[in-house]
C-alpha cells in the first residue's frame, strides 16, 4: 500500500524484483503538469469551483497546501476531486518552504498579479537539471506593466512584482516555454486590454488550462498553436466544475513499462493522439501499439523477433516529450544496436545515466546526445531517483532486470505517480515501498 499522502518530506525506497512481464488494464489518472496550472488558475475565479480527475501525488498536495497558506478554502470532496473557493484570500505573498518545494509554484505570480495587482513569491524548487530560469516569465509580467520584473530586482530570492493595472501586451516568447506561457495566460485574462502570446508553448496541458479558464468566463483563443490571443475581463464567475485531462507522460511511463518487460498492457483513459510522438517511435522499433477512442495497448507479436535502434528527439509539443527521455533512453536498451536520445529542451538531463550503468546500461553521453548501445537486459542494484522523470526510467529498468533492484529516494517518483506502486501490483509487477535498504553487496533481506 502506498500511501503518499504522509510521505511528503520522508525518504524511503522501491524494492523491484524484475523478470516479470506486465499484462493487464491499468487506468492513467489526472495530468500532473494541467492540475498544477488549473489549482493556480482557480485563484483567479470570483466564486468557487470544483475540480475534478486531480492525481493523487505529491506535488498535487503541495499546490493546494500553497492555496491554503494564501488563505483560499479548498475543501476535499474524495481523492481526486476538491471544492476551491479563492475569495478567502488574505495575501499577495508566497515565501515559505512549501513554494521551493515545487516547480510549479511560480504560477502564483501570474495568478496573485492578475488576482490582486501584486505578488510576492520565493524562487521556485523543482527537478534539478540544468538551470531553469524564469527570465521569460518576468519578460512578460513587465511587458504588461508590472515593476519588480526585472532579474536585477529579485532580492534575497524573492519575486516582487505590482501592476496598477495590469495591461494586455504583445509578449514575443524567444523560447517556447510552458511555464511563461500559462503564466502570462493567468495575468492576462483580467487584464485591461489584449495580450498576444506569440512562440506560445502547445502542451495539452497548456490548452487544459486555457479551457479551465474559458469555462470560468475569460477570452482565450489559440491555446494549442503558436500564438494564443487573451481579451481582458472585470470578472470570472465561480460555481461550476471541470475535469483535469489524463496524464500524457504517466500513460507514457506505463506504454514503456509494458514494452521492457515483453508484457500485454492495455492503458485506460487517455488521449491517444497526445501519445503519438512515443507510439510512432515504438512502431519504429518493432512493438505493436493498438489504439482505441481512448485506450492504448502495447505488445509485440513476436518477443524473440530482435528491436530496432532508433533516433529520438525531444522538443516542444507536438515533438518528442523530454519528460519521456529518461524512460525512453531504457526503451532503447531493448534494441539491437546504437540508438541516439538528443535531449534538446533541458540543458543536462542525462544525470540518471550513471544510475543506469550501475544496472548494466552502455550508454555514452556527449552533452546533449546519449549513444545507447544495445542490447542490454539490465540486472538488480541499488540505485538512485535523481529526479521524477529519471526514477520512473529506474523502476521501467528494474522492472526487466534480473534479481532485486532498490531504488532510494522513491519519495521523487511520487511526486508525479499516483499510487504507482498498485497500479504496477496489479500488473504483475513484484513491487514494494521499504524504508530500509541493504547496502552494496550485502544479501537481500526482507526490510
Ligand atoms: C514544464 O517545466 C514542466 N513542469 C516540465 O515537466 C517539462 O519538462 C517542461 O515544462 C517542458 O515540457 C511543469 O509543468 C510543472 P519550460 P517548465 O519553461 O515550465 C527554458 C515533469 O517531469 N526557459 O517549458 O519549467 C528552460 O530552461 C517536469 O513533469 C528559459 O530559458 O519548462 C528550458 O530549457 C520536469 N526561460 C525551456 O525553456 C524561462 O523563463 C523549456 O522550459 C523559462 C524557460
Amino acid at each position: 500500500m502506498d500511501q503518499t499522502d504522509n510521505s511528503i518530506g520522508k525518504n524511503y525506497a522501491y524494492e523491484i524484483k524484475g523478470g516479470v512481464p506486465l499484462k493487464g488494464n491499468i487506468d492513467i489518472s489526472g495530468s500532473k503538469n494541467a492540475a498544477l496550472g488549473v489549482i493556480a488558475a482557480s485563484i483567479m475565479v470570483d466564486g468557487a469551483c470544483t475540480l475534478e480527475n486531480v492525481p493523487d501525488i505529491l506535488d498535487v498536495h503541495v499546490m493546494l497546501d500553497l492555496l491554503k497558506t494564501l488563505g483560499a478554502t479548498v475543501d476535499k470532496i474524495d481523492n481526486h476531486t476538491f471544492r476551491i473557493n479563492p475569495t478567502t484570500i488574505n495575501t499577495y505573498k508566497a515565501s515559505g518552504p512549501l513554494v521551493s518545494r515545487i516547480r510549479a509554484s511560480y504560477y502564483l505570480m501570474g495568478a496573485l498579479l492578475g488576482r490582486c495587482g501584486k505578488a510576492s513569491i520565493r524562487l521556485p524548487g523543482g527537478c534539478n537539471f540544468g538551470t531553469r530560469p524564469i527570465d521569460l516569465h518576468l519578460k512578460a509580467f513587465q511587458l504588461m506593466g508590472a515593476t519588480g520584473a526585472n532579474p536585477s530586482d529579485i532580492n534575497s530570492g524573492t519575486v516582487n512584482l505590482e501592476a496598477n493595472p495590469l495591461h494586455g501586451a504583445r509578449i514575443y516568447l524567444d523560447i517556447v516555454s510552458v511555464g511563461a506561457t500559462i503564466n502570462a495566460m493567468l495575468a492576462a485574462c483580467k487584464a485591461q486590454g489584449v495580450t498576444e502570446i506569440i512562440n506560445a508553448a502547445k502542451e495539452p496541458h497548456i490548452v487544459d488550462v486555457a479551457n479551465f479558464l474559458n469555462s470560468m468566463g475569460a477570452r482565450i483563443k489559440g491555446a494549442g498553436t503558436d500564438i494564443i490571443k487573451i481579451t481582458g475581463v472585470p470578472v470570472l464567475p465561480g460555481n461550476f466544475t471541470y475535469s483535469i485531462i489524463p496524464d500524457q507522460i504517466e500513460a507514457g511511463t506505463y506504454m514503456i513499462a509494458a514494452a521492457v518487460t515483453d508484457g500485454d498492457v492495455t492503458i485506460h483513459n487517455l488521449i491517444p493522439t497526445h501519445m503519438e510522438p512515443l507510439s510512432a517511435k515504438m512502431r519504429e522499433m518493432g512493438y505493436t501499439i493498438e489504439e482505441g477512442d481512448e485506450s492504448i495497448r502495447v505488445y509485440r507479436e513476436n518477443v524473440e523477433q530482435e528491436l530496432y535502434p532508433a533516433t529520438v528527439k525531444t522538443s516542444p509539443y507536438p515533438g518528442f516529450p523530454t519528460d519521456l527521455q529518461p524512460q525512453t533512453v531504457v526503451l532503447l536498451c531493448s534494441a539491437n544496436g546504437q540508438s541516439r536520445m538528443h535531449e534538446n529542451v533541458w540543458q543536462n538531463r542525462f544525470q540518471y545515466v550513471p544510475e543506469l550503468a550501475k544496472m548494466g546500461a552502455n550508454i555514452d553521453v556527449y552533452e546533449r546526445i546519449a549513444l545507447v548501445n544495445g542490447k542490454t537486459s539490465f540486472r538488480g542494484a541499488t540505485v538512485e531517483a535523481t529526479d521524477l522523470r529519471a526514477g520512473a526510467a529506474m523502476v521501467c529498468a528494474a522492472l526487466e532486470a534480473s534479481g532485486t533492484t532498490y531504488i532510494m529516494n522513491a519519495q521523487r517518483i511520487d511526486r508525479g505517480y499516483e499510487h504507482i506502486v498498485q497500479k504496477l501490483t496489479d500488473l504483475g509487477a513484484n513491487i514494494r515501498r521499504v524504508n530500509d535498504v541493504p547496502e552494496y553487496g550485502e544479501e537481500d533481506t526482507e526490510a
